[in-house]
């Protein structure tokens, strides 16, 4: 069976997806890389040993099988290299230490992942990096400084949904010696190749689609040729890795994971579709509906849509809106998503919001389609939205 990657690289997504970081020869002609647990790697001579030479050498530094899900993803995402973290905020967190320092200034999307914006408040500012916040319909054109040394960009953002130009933002920070991040989650490498697109650290919370079963937390980090060598160091100064079972159910998760991905889209397109219709829906953002602001920019950068998108509703009181979201039978109510099943969360980014202001005119709700039917689903929402109308 192939092994290399240069003769996948003629291969069709998918056949790659099933092909990628698993050789059964090596491993007894079992079908998939099995799980390694270990901290001690024995070597055979002292001086082996005390040149810490081997393909292997400790286990924070990696295993057969945390490097496996390493080659695969560094394949999938067109990168120079992949890091694993436990969870997806931890990969947030440890990319962006890798490329600022005390005195860095550091540009992150207002429309970030929240826990993204505390660790920059919060832990960044203690180590004497300024974060400042910009809008991502309007870009970094105006607020790059001598030591800006970082953007950090989401596209679209996971609740509020504004897609930005990264190419773009890609340009001015690269001219201006700068790195770009991406929390790529939401499309995952498949519907935006990030490194392609100018992204030069892609972070992708492997909790959501590449688990795709809510029952694993983990991290993954690619990396170009440029940012690589810093986030490997950083990774390996800090040892937080992933345990083994966490990273052998993302190696099977990614079997099936561009064609859930597919089908989360169709899902979720059909129920985005019939949420627009409905009288209570004041808006739908999704970056497939021109309502969405950075629509054409989607259109022009992005493959695909994935299951995660937020309507606004037209002004309800919210024991209104929790009689609707209580009385739920197929959605469930709580974070994170990319699951199998669908889920529904209110939010409200108006407390946190910095750069730009969230005043959607109704309450916000952001579901997560799964692959129940959708008549199913739509029957549950039918009889939300009457008991919201009940309470109003
Ligand atoms: C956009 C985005 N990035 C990162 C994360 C963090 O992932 P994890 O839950 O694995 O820490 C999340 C989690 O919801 C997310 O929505």
């Amino acid at each position: 069976m192939a092994s290399d990657s240069s003769e996948r690289s003629g291969w069709g997504e998918q056949t790659r997806l099933v092909t990628a970081g698993r050789v059964p020869s090596e491993q007894f002609g079992f079908v998939n890389t099995p799980i390694y647990r270990g901290s001690t790697v024995l070597f055979e001579t002292m001086d082996q040993l005390s040149a810490y030479d081997g393909r292997f050498t400790y286990g924070t530094h990696g295993t057969p099988t945390t490097e496996a899900l390493q080659k695969a993803w560094t394949e999938l995402a067109g990168a120079a290299g992949t890091m694993l973290a436990p969870s997806g905020l931890a990969a947030v967190s440890v990319a962006l230490m890798s490329c600022v320092s005390a005195g860095d200034h550091l540009l992150v999307t207002d429309s970030a992942y929240r826990p993204t914006r505390n660790f920059c408040n919060g832990v960044l500012a203690r180590y004497g990096v300024e974060t400042e916040y910009y809008d991502p319909t309007v870009g970094i054109a105006d607020l790059i400084r001598p030591n800006t040394r970082a953007v950090l960009t989401e596209a679209p953002g996971s609740q509020s949904f504004e897609v930005q130009d990264i190419p773009a933002v890609a340009a001015l920070a690269h001219a201006a010696g700068a790195l770009v991040l991406m929390d790529n989650t939401w499309a995952t490498p498949f519907f935006f190749p990030p490194h392609e697109r100018g992204v030069d650290i892609a972070i992708e919370a492997g909790t959501k689609y590449l688990g795709g079963h809510s029952d694993l937390l983990l991290g993954m980090v690619s990396a170009n040729e440029r940012a690589w060598p810093s986030l490997k160091a950083t990774f390996l100064a800090l040892g937080a890795c992933p345990g083994p079972e966490d990273c052998f159910l993302a190696l099977r998760g990614m079997r099936t994971m561009l064609m859930r991905l597919k089908e989360a889209e169709k899902q979720a397109l059909d129920m985005a579709h019939w949420l627009a219709d409905r009288p209570e829906v004041k808006t739908v953002l999704h970056p497939a509906f021109p309502s969405c602001p950075g629509h054409e920019i989607w259109k022009r950068d992005f493959k695909g849509s994935s299951g995660l998108f937020s309507v606004v509703l037209n002004p309800a009181p919210r024991k209104a809106v929790a009689a609707m979201l209580d009385g739920l039978k197929l959605f469930g109510m709580g974070y994170s998503w990319g699951g199998f099943e669908s889920l529904v969360v209110p939010f409200d980014c108006s407390p946190y919001r910095s750069a730009t202001k969230w005043n959607p005119g109704g309450p916000a709700l952001r579901f997560q389609i799964g692959f129940e039917d959708t008549a199913d689903l739509k029957a549950d929402l039918d009889a939300g939205f009457a008991r919201l109308r009940a309470a109003s």
